[in-house]
């Protein structure tokens, strides 16, 4: 365990147990999971109508107000906002999360959000339960997907690249009592478990797709088209996954006005024995103009600003978007894109050397990509 987590256990049961007698989880259940910044507004709208301690509850630790320590201590025991100073909480930078029956404490979402939680983290969790046997969790974060993993399934290796995310990783394990059957690694990816089985295998990767003259934020990243880390899976999962074993992963496709192109799944599923079910459930367009494509050069123009002065030449942030809009508009027309198409992708041994390849085409088009 994170050793710094390990010197505050028995607090932070006692802060769990608190919290719990709070009632602030059946607040929060009220609301929608999948739209992030709606759910914030959402909340915030609502303040007036909760009693007095939801109200301050939820300001201090899911919006992250700067309430008046008088108006704090009466609220939030004193020792306990001590714990969650001491495993290094800051609660304008912090924040906690009702995940199904977890409490997850990760970061706000920003354009420099390392430790994260959105609205693919929601879509994965339901796609993936439950789970059982040898549970791995790869790009685990701050262990959403893992621990929820971790309450039916034995055990689970969460694989995370960030160190960082250990803290954190440790302190939603203890929080939910899960402490004693999980096991983080800080690694790169699948080169962590080389050797390994599992029977179950969850991901939600960096998944966006990210021309190549373009900065990204980590999180988010997935390479060109956004398929880097789920080829990589791809390549290796047959030897990962024990016999009647399953994976999970979670992405998005580029894809022109009839759907993606799955043929490279179709030869995976061939030559790897994987038997393939994707799921493509919703697109957005990506004409200039349009959300999507305005917020994927606003994530790419935020994370610049973000990073300067030190990393960038120029401090000129609308030079750095009209870049970004231009290397994004190339390689849509480059590659005929004209679409993004979300998919959550379940991956099962073939009983055969050759697998089979199926999918779904819903094709909804929203804003929202991982679920309605
Ligand atoms: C979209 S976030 C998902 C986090 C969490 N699983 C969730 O669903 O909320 C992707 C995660 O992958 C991690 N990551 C990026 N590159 C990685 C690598 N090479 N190996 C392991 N993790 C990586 C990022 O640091 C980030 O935490």
């Amino acid at each position: 365990m994170d050793p710094l987590i390990a010197q505050h256990v028995p607090a932070l049961a006692a802060f769990r147990n608190w919290l719990d007698a709070t009632q602030l989880a059946e607040v929060l259940s009220l609301y929608d999971p999948y739209a992030e910044e709606a759910r914030e507004s959402a909340l915030r709208r609502d303040l007036a109508y909760l009693p007095d301690h939801l109200a301050a509850l939820t300001r201090f630790l899911v919006l992250g107000d700067d309430l008046p320590e008088e108006h704090l201590r009466r609220h939030v025991p004193t020792e306990l906002r001590g714990t969650l100073a001491a495993v290094g909480l800051d609660f304008a930078k912090h924040r906690l999360i009702r995940h199904f029956d977890l409490w997850i404490f990760c970061e706000r979402l920003s354009p420099a959000v390392d430790l994260y939680h959105g609205d693919d983290s929601v879509g994965l969790s339901r796609l993936m339960l439950p789970s059982r046997g040898r549970c791995l969790d790869l790009c685990a974060g701050v262990g959403t997907q893992g621990l929820l993993c971790a309450q039916t399934a034995r055990s689970l290796i969460a694989v995370e690249t960030q160190e960082k995310a250990q803290v954190f990783f440790w302190l939603n394990a203890v929080l939910n009592g899960l402490a004693a059957k999980v096991e983080f690694r800080a690694g790169n990816f699948v080169d962590a478990v080389t050797g390994e089985r599992f029977d179950h295998i969850v991901c939600n990767p960096p998944l966006l797709p990210v021309p190549r003259q373009v900065d990204y934020p980590l999180v988010g990243h997935g390479g060109p088209d956004g398929l880097d880390f789920t080829r990589r899976l791809l390549a290796v999962l047959h030897a990962l996954l024990d016999r009647g074993g399953r994976c999970h992963v979670i992405g998005t496709l580029l894809g022109g006005p009839i759907g993606p192109d799955l043929s490279e799944w179709e030869h995976t599923s061939k030559i790897t024995g994987l038997d393939l079910l994707a799921i493509l459930p919703f697109r957005g367009r990506l004409a200039p103009g349009a959300p999507l494509f305005r917020s994927l050069v606003a994530s790419a123009t935020l994370y610049a600003e973000h990073r300067r002065p030190s990393t960038r030449h120029t401090d000129d942030i609308g030079a750095i978007q009209a870049q970004a809009e231009q290397a994004y508009r190339q390689y849509f027309t480059d590659t005929g894109a004209t679409h993004l198409y979300s998919f959550f992708l379940c991956a099962t041994r073939a009983t055969g050397p050759s697998g089979t390849f199926r999918c779904t085409r819903h094709f909804m088009e929203s804003r929202r990509m991982w679920g309605r």
